[in-house]
């Protein structure tokens, strides 16, 4: 039984506030935080001012939640979408919801001494997810930085996450020497990502060969991909990047070479958060050798990710629980993407906290990928978390 709930304003990691929820019961105690997105889908649950949010719920929202069992999760995840009575927590704000909803669950687990990952996954919860990082980057995460948002690394060959892990930290590394060697020296964007002053191509090539030599040097696989984020480059027309203009039929065309030039087996957000046929198209074309992944187009929302299995928009949906606001429906969205064949990649936002919730979700709901940045504190909690979780399993 939930006994007291405490809500608090703490940063984010762009010096933002954002939202902590702690809950106790009995015997549990659970803490979580929400994150925050920078190139956020339409379709996405609201997002409130955390101290304006955080009053309001003070006043209507928790004291329906003291005294409910913390263990029922759709009870109290139920609870969360009666009391806000809008579709997408634009009353008690996602921020809100996501945070509460977390520890709750957190809670539960603590209250019979089980971890996170145990609690929600059961027995069978045998594999670590492979971690999915950026190590160059731009779109809305970096100024003057890549058209395309995330250059992504994920090393397919390793054969646990400690060596998955410092796989893609030594990716990272090698970057930024291949950088500084060519006068591209530069900072980092907002998920830790190298932000440089080049062009797309030139980031690929430079990638391609940093993933090839960590690659050699520890004797697997190191694989390539993308989150193109392109509702960012779309303006209801074409796809602008820097260099060039593309239509809806030349950016596949773009995308279905890059899958070919550089092996990607991960492209997320090729084309706008509306374009479900564009989307298939690509699938149809690539999706038997790459991961053609749904960010802004699902907003792990059940009804989208319906929509995407008609349409066979994708054979992957990514999945971040404050798109949708409730464990449950973060739930749901992974299971109805598995039960339709499609791989689901378990993500952090751009905005982050050290909250280390997602290492236990990907592992539990049995993700493909954790995708979470590869350095900085917001981004090694989870990194190091999946280091922990293995350890147990
Ligand atoms: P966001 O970006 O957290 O800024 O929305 C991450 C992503 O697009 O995957
Ligand atoms: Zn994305």
């Amino acid at each position: 039984e939930i006994e007291k709930i405490v809500l608090r304003t703490i940063q984010d990691s762009r010096g933002n506030p954002t939202v902590e929820a702690e809950i106790y019961t009995a015997f549990g105690f659970g803490r979580a935080a929400a994150p925050s997105g920078a190139s956020t889908g339409t379709w996405e649950a609201k997002v409130r001012p955390p101290r304006e949010a955080i009053a309001a719920a003070r006043e209507h929202l928790l004291p329906e939640l003291v005294g409910r069992d913390a263990a029922d999760q759709a009870g109290f995840d139920a609870i969360l979408h009666e009391i806000d009575g809008t579709p997408d927590f634009s009353n008690i704000g996602a921020n809100v919801a996501v945070a509460l909803s977390l520890a709750s669950a957190k809670a539960a687990a603590d209250a019979i001494g089980a971890d996170l990952f145990r609690y929600l996954g059961g027995a069978f919860a045998q594999k670590t997810p492979l971690p999915l990082g950026n190590v160059i980057g731009g779109g809305a995460h970096a100024a003057n930085a890549t058209d395309i948002q995330e250059f992504l690394i994920v090393p397919t060959g390793a054969s646990c996450a400690d060596e998955a892990v410092f796989a893609n930290a030594a990716v990272h590394k090698k970057v930024k020497e291949l950088l500084v060697a060519a006068g591209k020296g530069c900072g980092k964007g907002d998920e830790g990502a190298w932000a440089p002053r080049i062009q797309d191509i030139e980031a690929f090539e430079l990638l391609q060969e940093a993933v090839g030599a960590v690659s050699d040097e520890l004797n697997f696989a190191i694989s390539m991909g993308v989150d193109v984020a392109a509702s960012e480059l779309w303006d209801g027309e074409t796809y602008t990047y820097k260099d060039a203009k593309r239509s809806t039929e030349d950016q596949i065309a773009y995308i279905a070479d890059l899958v070919d030039r550089y092996n990607l087996v991960y492209v997320e957000d090729p084309l706008q958060e509306e374009d479900f046929e564009g989307f298939a198209e690509l699938t149809s074309q690539v999706g038997d050798r790459c991961l053609i992944c749904g960010d802004d187009l699902y907003v792990t929302n059940t009804e989208r990710i319906t929509r995407g299995i008609e349409t066979e928009a994708s054979n992957c949906v990514l999945i971040k629980p404050n798109q949708i606001g409730t464990l449950t429906d973060t739930y749901e969205a992974v299971h109805l993407a598995h039960t339709h064949g499609m791989e689901t990649v378990m993500s952090h936002r751009s905005g982050e906290t050290t909250d280390e919730t997602i290492a236990h979700l990907a592992t539990a709901f049995e993700c493909i990928f954790l995708k979470c940045g590869v350095v900085g504190g917001e981004r090694i909690a989870k990194l190091n978390e999946l280091l922990r979780i293995e350890e147990l399993i």
